[in-house]
């Protein structure tokens, strides 16, 4: 019987340390502060807003959201960041993806300062986590690696297989699996017989954004399997992209949907939140 990894859990206790080293902050009268903007109404966006709203809250940040029109112009969401870039309260800018159509992701996502860019998506600190010089990393694929810390499974030396190569999860994933000394394949949908390279992964990362793609034949016996999903099945329940029931039977540790990754997304935020802040106040 597989581990199940406890997201909310290392997500807690993430949360738990950035409430502490905020409360030290406070008494030096600096307080995190972060803005989130959203544009549109597109509901699962809403969800993560107020998700990483509460977060905040809950270890002491300064918490603004913008909520934006579908109608906003580019222009208008450039002032914004562009004004948020130079607010003294605000420490991290992160701008809520994806963007209705019509506005220029790329554009707004190199508007906001590197310095303010708590999701680690500005090309400066792509760049930076490419050479493994960087402030900030990625939230979601840095809480992967959180959570493989905290219940001790060592990357080094494994087969690590991940699937998909967004901007978001999987190439910053890859990364962070190779600064961990992996040996990495990243796959994606032009990948002949993936079945085959899948079969060959000790960690196998699912970030491909279809409900339950990886099945128990795409899995090596005793891999740790982690599922970066978020679907709605044919009933219209949350579940990921690897096929939970089957795949359970047949790993030592699997990630589910929900309560796996995406708490930790959250924790990572809160981190790279404050460490902006320590930054920007040289403290
Ligand atoms: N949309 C889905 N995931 C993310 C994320 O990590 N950051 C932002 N800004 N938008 C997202």
């Amino acid at each position: 019987m597989a581990t199940i990894i406890d997201g909310k859990k290392v997500s807690a206790e993430v949360k738990e340390k950035v409430r502490l080293k905020t409360a030290e902050l406070l008494k030096k009268r600096v307080k995190p502060g972060l803005a989130v903007i959203i544009v549109g109404d597109d509901p699962a966006s809403r969800v993560y807003v107020n998700n990483k709203k509460k977060a905040c809250e809950a270890v002491g940040f300064l918490s603004r959201e913008y909520a934006l029109a579908a109608t906003t112009t580019q222009q208008e969401l450039l002032d914004l960041v562009s004004q948020l870039n130079n607010d003294k309260e605000i420490n991290g800018i992160l701008c809520q993806l994806p963007l209705p159509n019509g506005l220029d992701e790329k554009a707004v996502i190199e508007a906001i300062s590197p310095l303010k860019d708590v999701d680690a998506f500005h090309a400066v600190n792509v760049g930076k986590i490419m050479i493994g010089d960087y402030d900030f990393l990625p939230c979601t694929p840095a809480g992967v690696i959180e959570m493989l810390h905290s219940y001790n499974i060592t990357v080094e030396g494994k087969n690590c297989v991940v699937i998909g190569r967004s901007n978001i999860v999987g190439k910053p994933m890859a990364m962070l699996l190779l600064h961990e000394n992996g040996t990495v394949t990243v796959t994606h949908s032009r990948t002949k017989n993936l079945k085959e390279v899948t079969a060959q992964a000790d960690i196998l990362v699912a970030a491909i954004g279809k409900a339950k793609f990886v099945t128990a034949d795409m899995v090596k016996d005793g891999a740790v399997v982690i599922d970066v999903g978020m679907n709605r099945d044919e009933n219209g329940k949350l579940c990921g992209d690897v096929d939970f029931e089957n795949v359970k039977e047949k790993c030592s540790a699997i990630t589910p949907v929900p309560g796996g990754v995406g708490p930790m997304t959250i924790a990572m935020l809160m981190k790279n939140t404050l460490k902006a802040c320590k930054i920007q106040n040289n403290c």
